[in-house]
């Protein structure tokens, strides 16, 4: 029998029986499906010349007793009002101040963290009892459920870029915090080979294995300089990876994190994938052109690349220009869901 001599107001009366006993009709769903994946979210940037004006403002308006982190998100501005969404539809950006003599409070979380340092020295974070200086360019990690607490021992203010994978643990319902009112119990000053996982104790109790928490700007930069006379990768230049050197994988299982040169003169190709991209410049200048825009970024501006958003980098200048990045590659793909497209 042919739908159509079913009288709509009989649909409709069908359809209303259907929700009120809590069911949902396949075939009034599927319509908004397609071949490619698609998100409400579009491609921004935000100037660091403006974000830093507003952190420094959070600073003079918000006592930190208020804030307990002053951190500045980043919200796309695809962004429907329900939705928590950060960057993009997986990845948290944010700016974080800390002023000389603040301490923001030990707490732990289930979505993993990572920070890179803008602008400042001083500042220290303590990460499940370790403590670790924060210097400009370094990268460092906070994977989930790891105590955290940062302070200021310097001058000036301490900016850093904070990355995190919120939005993904809170769609899955799983965002859980612990705060304690107490500072953590800092260790003794350990060799670096030892935090590193590189040595460990070979008697008594086992050593507790943990992966590098700070990877400094030198060491990759050094990385990047060895490679520089090499072809490079066609969409993203001189581009590595900071890797997990226990499990030879992502920094986090969540997250992967990378720093790119692009070359003076390089024109990247383009292409799109089905993870997500924070991109935030360390160095220089040049463009991006996503889904066929150019976008002009300098030092300090942090850029939200959406998924399957088409996307090449530019540098027309004479200098290098140097970019972080992190994306949601490693979940994507433990989903079984990675797709890249190079771009004709
Ligand atoms: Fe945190
Ligand atoms: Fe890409």
């Amino acid at each position: 029998m042919s739908t159509d001599v079913i009288p709509a107001t009989d649909r409709d009366a069908f359809y209303a029986r259907l929700a009120a006993n809590h069911y949902s009709p396949l075939w009034t769903l599927m319509g908004g499906l397609g071949p490619e994946p698609t998100t409400t979210l579009v491609p921004h940037i935000w100037r660091y010349a403006e974000a830093r004006e507003l952190m420094v403002e959070a600073g003079d308006v918000v006592p930190l007793e208020d804030a307990l982190r002053r951190v500045l998100g980043f919200r796309n501005p695809g962004s429907l009002a329900h939705q928590r969404t950060g960057a993009t539809d997986t990845l948290w950006a944010a700016l974080q101040l800390v002023l000389p003599g603040e301490v923001a409070p030990a707490h732990r979380h289930t979505p993993s963290a990572l920070r890179f340092i803008v602008e400042g020295a001083g500042a220290y974070t303590v990460v499940n009892g370790q403590r670790v200086a924060m210097e400009e360019g370094d990268f460092l990690l906070t994977p989930n459920g790891h105590w955290h607490e940062h302070g200021h021992l310097g001058d000036g203010p301490v900016i850093w870029l904070d990355g995190l994978d919120s939005p993904l643990v809170s769609r899955l319902n799983q965002y859980v915090l612990d705060e304690e009112d107490d500072l953590q119990q800092v260790d003794a000053d350990l060799p670096a080979p030892f935090v590193n996982g590189m040595l460990a104790k070979h008697w008594g109790s086992p050593a507790k294995v943990a992966q590098p928490l700070v990877y400094k700007l030198a060491d990759a930069l050094e990385v990047i300089e060895h490679l520089r006379d090499g072809e490079g990768d066609p969409f993203d230049d001189i581009v590595v990876e900071y890797r997990n050197p226990i499990s030879g994988g992502s920094v986090m299982t969540t997250i992967a994190a990378f720093l790119q040169l692009v070359r003076p003169g390089v024109d990247t190709r383009a292409h799109r994938h089905t993870h997500s991209t924070v991109y935030h410049v360390v160095r220089g200048s040049g463009h991006s052109v996503i889904a066929g825009e150019r976008v002009e970024w300098t030092k300090g501006d942090t850029i939200a690349v959406p998924l399957w958003y088409e996307h090449s980098h530019h540098n027309h200048s004479s200098e290098d220009a140097i970019l972080f990045s992190y994306t949601d590659k490693p979940a994507v793909e433990a989903l079984g869901l990675g797709r890249t497209a190079a771009s004709a």
